[in-house]
């Protein structure tokens, strides 16, 4: 993991990131090593779901995914990633509405909570594998800032 502030490019801690409300931890990616902690996880936070997502060049909608992500958006569920392969950059807004810029690698796991603003995109390997955990499908529904904002000035 590596973390910048967008504006001013400052490195950011592991706490830091913590104290604005991003869960982040590294673990081994050997099933047998990850998957009692991360039921641990889902059994403090009330996840019922533990699935894998995976993103790469060479999937049929995989370009309509990439659009789908980038744009700043927040779900009403936490989002809750362990990069298994390949590596992404989420882009998290701080309390002060900052971009915090993380970039993910194998063996990270990072929980934005829910209605945080953020996006995502692939890095140059385009490639990346997670496990996922929620509480339900419909809370994970990306919810578009521009589209909040457009409502809210209606
Ligand atoms: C998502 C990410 C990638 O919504 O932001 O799954
Ligand atoms: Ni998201």
């Amino acid at each position: 993991m590596k973390a910048i502030w967008l504006d001013n490019g400052n490195n950011i801690s592991a706490e830091e990131l913590n104290s604005e409300g991003i869960t982040y931890e590294q673990m081994d990616t050997n099933e047998a090593t990850y998957k009692a902690p991360l039921e641990k996880v889902m059994k403090e936070r009330g996840y019922v779901t533990m699935d894998q997502v995976g993103m790469k060049a060479d999937m049929p909608n995989f370009d309509a995914l990439c659009q789908k992500f980038v744009g700043e958006h927040l779900h009403t569920d936490d989002e809750v990633r362990f990069v298994l392969q390949g590596s992404g950059v989420f882009e998290i807004r701080s309390g002060e509405d900052r971009w915090m810029k993380v970039i993910v690698e194998q063996g990270d796991f990072i929980l934005v909570p829910a209605n945080r603003f953020h996006r995502f995109y692939l890095t140059d390997e385009k490639r990346i594998q997670c496990v996922r955990l929620f509480k339900d499908q419909s809370g994970w529904t990306p919810v578009y800032r521009k589209d909040l904002e457009a409502t809210a000035a209606k």
